[in-house]
């Protein structure tokens, strides 16, 4: 469904993503693991084409993205829902124009539809009557919410969640595990979702990958990378110490055991 092969992506002399290869098989939830500025929100941009990499390639369904024009991206984009780590809500637009914005924009719907879509979309994550309010007077946890309404009134096949449950209460970040879960399970949808919340990991995931070093050094199932002897792994399941991180130690690839 969504295969990734030798991705390079460069900033000045960073290096973010260096041979990154990944694969995501139709209707999984994949969990991408990994350190704060490690390159996971890079990653998604990537896919979504909101940055270009320096060579690689990303396949989805089949059709190479990387050789997309903006106007194609465009159209792919409408089948790909990406909820931003920090909400990436418009400021001077309210919540329910921010949700309905793809819809407005691309979509010849008539104001009822759209009013009736939004509503529903709010209520899945959650929230109520806030439709007039403006990004502002929303609390982090909200606009993440508003963030993931607006891409579930797209009914897109696949969606990239950045940090769904960072900074939201415990019984909101259970909510949204209940809803990934649910969008996988009812409607099929095939997603990545990047997280340092391990409880999320364990309980959304198909799989997981860790990312490190602008690679995905193992991908396997959350009970293989619960149990895994990889120290890059433990140190960061468990907030462990082990040591420094020897070369050797990240150029281990492939299947964890
Ligand atoms: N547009 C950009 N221009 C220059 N550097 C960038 C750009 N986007 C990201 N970076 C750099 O790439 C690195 C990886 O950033 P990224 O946001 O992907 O990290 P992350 O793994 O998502 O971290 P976190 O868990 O904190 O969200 C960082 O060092 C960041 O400064
Ligand atoms: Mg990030």
């Amino acid at each position: 469904m969504i295969e990734i092969r030798n991705l390079y992506k460069t900033f000045g002399k960073q290096m973010v993503l260096n041979n990154l290869s990944l694969n995501i098989r139709r209707g999984e939830t994949k969990v991408v693991i990994g350190r704060s500025g490690a390159g996971k929100t890079v990653l998604l941009r990537n896919i979504v084409g909101l940055v270009r990499p320096d060579s690689g390639s990303i396949k989805i369904n089949g059709t190479e993205v990387t050789a997309l024009g903006e106007k194609e991206y465009d159209r792919l984009r409408m089948e790909i829902g990406m909820v931003f780590q920090g909400g990436a809500l418009f400021d001077s637009m309210n919540v329910a124009d921010n949700v309905a914005f793809v819809l407005n924009e691309f979509m010849n719907l008539d104001k009822k539809t759209v009013a009736d879509k939004v509503r529903d979309s709010l209520a899945l994550v959650g929230l109520k009557d806030v439709e007039h309010m403006m990004p502002a007077q929303l609390s982090g946890g909200m606009r993440k919410r508003v963030s993931l309404a607006r891409v579930l009134c797209m009914e897109p096949h696949i969606i990239l969640y950045d940090e769904p449950t960072t900074g939201v209460d415990p019984i909101t970040a259970a909510a949204i595990n209940h809803l990934i879960i649910e969008l996988r399970n009812k409607l099929k949808v095939t997603s990545i979702v990047v997280t340092h919340d391990m409880n999320s990991a364990y309980m959304v995931a198909d799989s997981i990958a860790m990312f490190y070093r602008g690679q995905i050094i193992a991908d396997g199932t959350p009970d293989e990378i619960r149990n895994s002897k990889h120290p890059v792994i433990k140190q960061f399941i468990n907030g462990e110490a082990h040591g420094p991180i020897t070369e050797d130690e990240s150029l281990i690839f492939g299947h964890v055991k």
